[in-house]
């Protein structure tokens, strides 16, 4: 059985990682200040039923590192904030906290842990090169780990989001080379499912479609995205984190099926058996990007993983998670 510490672990992906590694006997710690992430009636049966422990925590205070205790096998390092609106609404929160929490689980990690050949892993994100292909426009699609990470307007407050996943990965590479200890580095592409929170392209679909919506407004149509439901995504984190292959390694995670969010709305619709009379087409946010495709063949060669579960059989799932767990009124 392995000692396992996720960080931001009450959020969306940690919930499910959770899960997934209690439901495999391993011992799992969750810290999280519950920033986002919610003690609903999901989290609380995880702890009862599942185990897990839980302890609140700001990790963006050094004196944090002292209660996470030590002797992990394993820490998934995912506590941050996420959510396009955020990235707008407080970039400087999303710069401290995201710099603040890697650099002292790094410290706490390389002198506090003492576990011999553990490791830690950093979920950075697909946001880190996305300014590449918007400002450059040349980069190969589907997108291999290698390209250039670029913020591509220093001044728009969405970058504040790559910016700190960009300085989590050097931190990481630089600090794991300098003090020789075993690390990955994941960058997720749109993973949905149960509980992700309320403010994503998928459950607003869902709410609007809820309270037929009409006209109903769609953001970047003819954008594209890959999305990976949860279960394979969480499957994918483990699999990188425990194999040694995967070590000093960065990883992109999704699928390679690209789609237009037109065809997302439109499976939703069908899924749901509802469509509006009139469709209000809205341009995305500024900064945001159109075209997003991961190449996944890296993890494929060095784990085996890929993606087996279909867009519409997620989008079953989750539809029928978000229809029985509305969003709460305020
Ligand atoms: N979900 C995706 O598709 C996706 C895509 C790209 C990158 N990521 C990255 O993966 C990680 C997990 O994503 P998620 O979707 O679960 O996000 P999430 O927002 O649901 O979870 C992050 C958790 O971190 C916690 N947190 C924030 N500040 C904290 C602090 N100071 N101390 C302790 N905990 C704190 C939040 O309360 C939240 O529960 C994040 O780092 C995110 O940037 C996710």
């Amino acid at each position: 059985m392995k000692k396992i510490l996720i960080t931001g672990g009450a959020g969306f992906v940690g919930y499910h990682l959770a899960k997934r590694l209690t439901e495999q006997n391993q011992e799992v710690v969750i810290a999280d200040n519950f920033f986002k992430g919610r003690m609903d009636s999901d989290l609380k049966k995880l702890i009862k039923e599942n185990g897990v422990k839980s302890i609140k925590l700001d990790l963006t205070k050094k004196s944090s590192w002292d209660e996470v205790g030590s002797g992990y096998d394993y820490i998934y390092h995912l506590a941050g904030v996420n959510g396009t609106k955020l990235f707008y609404e407080i970039p400087e929160e999303v710069l401290r906290i995201g710099i603040e929490s890697t650099l002292y689980a790094l410290e706490w990690f390389r002198t506090k842990n003492n576990k011999k050949n553990s490791k830690i892993l950093y979920t950075s994100s697909n946001e880190a090169y996305a300014g590449a292909l918007e400002s450059f426009g040349q980069l190969p699609v589907p997108t291999p780990e290698n390209v250039p990470l670029v913020i591509s307007d220093t001044y728009n407050p969405r970058w504040s989001y790559a910016g700190q996943k960009l300085i989590g990965e050097l931190l990481f590479i630089h600090y794991s080379k300098a003090y020789n200890f075993r690390m990955s580095i994941v960058r997720p592409h749109n993973f949905y499912g149960p509980r992700a929170g309320y403010h994503h392209v998928i459950p607003e679909m869902i709410e609007r479609i809820e309270k037929k919506t009409n006209p109903f407004p769609i953001f970047g149509t003819d954008d594209t995205r890959s999305f990976c439901f949860i279960d394979d995504a969480v499957e994918a984190i483990q699999m990188v984190m425990e194999s040694e292959k995967t070590d000093g390694g960065t990883y992109h995670i999704g699928t390679c099926v690209e789609t237009v969010i037109k065809d997302l709305v439109e499976k939703i619709f069908l899924l749901m058996d509802w469509h509006p009379e009139k469709i209000d087409i809205k341009n995305s946010p500024e900064g945001s990007v159109k075209r997003r495709l991961p190449d996944v063949s890296k993890i494929k060669k060095d784990t085996g993983w890929e993606a087996k579960i279909s867009l519409e059989e997620g989008l079953k799932k989750t539809i029928s998670w978000y229809l029985e767990n509305p969003k709460p009124e305020k």
